[in-house]
């Protein structure tokens, strides 16, 4: 029987495909991720039923092979789960308290790299529960993320986390061939919009401002210039005080004049 062998992603290949995915999501991948993408790329190899790395890269440079978003899609890492980095959702959840009570309008959130849908969830869930009417706009570069994030459907392993409260009141059990799953529930699919959108683009299409964002986890693969470009993008993305959260390991918003600390990993939009 023939073995199907793969070949080894080389030095200038691996090199070649870091420039391309910086160019077309501003990822660095640093470089001892040559295994990681080596493991990624296989798949999209075969599934193109391709020789080699050389010719894989080519096609993902010719349009239109339509390859570009499958081999941006296969180097994204889509880590995320429901109320990740719980003092966010309760900070949201104090905002969102005071807007029902101040405003007349609904809260406007931008989950700005929702990955599996997961967070943008989770902030629908907490505007509920604080009786807030809201608008959440989930966007991710990845195509094939966001159709799972937009579908809401989870094993119910990825549910186990939330406390049976939450469960009952953000997802419908799943009962028959169904069973094994939970979806979330209608009143929030309402609340929620999903695009895909990459962070990066040169164009960012005009959107009535948000009272906050959650740019969490992503940034952290950007160079410094193009956090500091998404910075400038949020400030005029964010009515004044709007609430700016980031991921654990990130601090970047810090180097913005017009971005104040409001709490762990969340900042606040102070305009002048
Ligand atoms: C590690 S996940 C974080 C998910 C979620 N925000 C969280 O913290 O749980 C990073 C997400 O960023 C997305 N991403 C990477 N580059 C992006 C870009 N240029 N524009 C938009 N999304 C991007 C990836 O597709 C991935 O879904």
């Amino acid at each position: 029987m023939a073995v199907e062998t793969t070949p080894l992603l080389g030095e200038n290949e691996f090199a070649l495909a870091r420039r391309l995915i910086a160019q077309y999501a501003g990822i660095k991948l640093s470089d001892h991720k040559r295994y990681m993408v080596h493991n990624r790329l296989t798949r999209r190899l075969r599934a193109r039923g391709l020789q080699s790395f050389a010719e894989y890269l080519q096609l993902v440079q010719s349009e239109p092979s339509g390859e570009r978003e499958a081999f941006v899609n296969a180097l994204t890492t889509n880590l995320t789960a429901f109320f990740r980095e719980p003092h966010h959702f309760e900070l949201l959840h104090s905002r969102a308290l005071l807007h029902r009570q101040r405003e007349r309008r609904p809260m406007r959130v931008w989950c700005s790299a929702c990955a599996t849908g997961e967070e943008a969830w989770s902030i629908a869930m907490t505007l509920r529960e604080a009786a807030c009417p809201g608008e959440v706009l989930a966007t991710d570069i990845d195509t094939e993320a966001l159709e799972a994030a937009r579908a809401g459907l989870y094993p119910l392993e990825r549910t186990s986390a939330l406390a049976p409260e939450r469960l009952r009141c953000g997802l419908l059990r799943g009962t028959g061939a169904n069973s094994g799953w939970a979806s979330v529930r209608p009143e929030l699919h309402a609340m929620a919009q999903f695009m895909q959108f990459n962070l990066q683009s040169p164009q960012w299409p005009a959107m009535e401002p948000f009272d906050a964002i959650f740019c969490r986890n992503v940034a952290i693969y950007f160079d410094r210039d193009a956090q500091a470009k998404l910075l400038e993008r949020f400030a005029t993305s964010l009515r004044p005080h709007g609430l700016l959260a980031v991921g654990h390991a990130e601090s970047f918003p810090a180097t913005h004049r017009a971005f104040r600390a409001c709490g762990r990993t969340a900042y606040e939009y102070v305009p002048g």
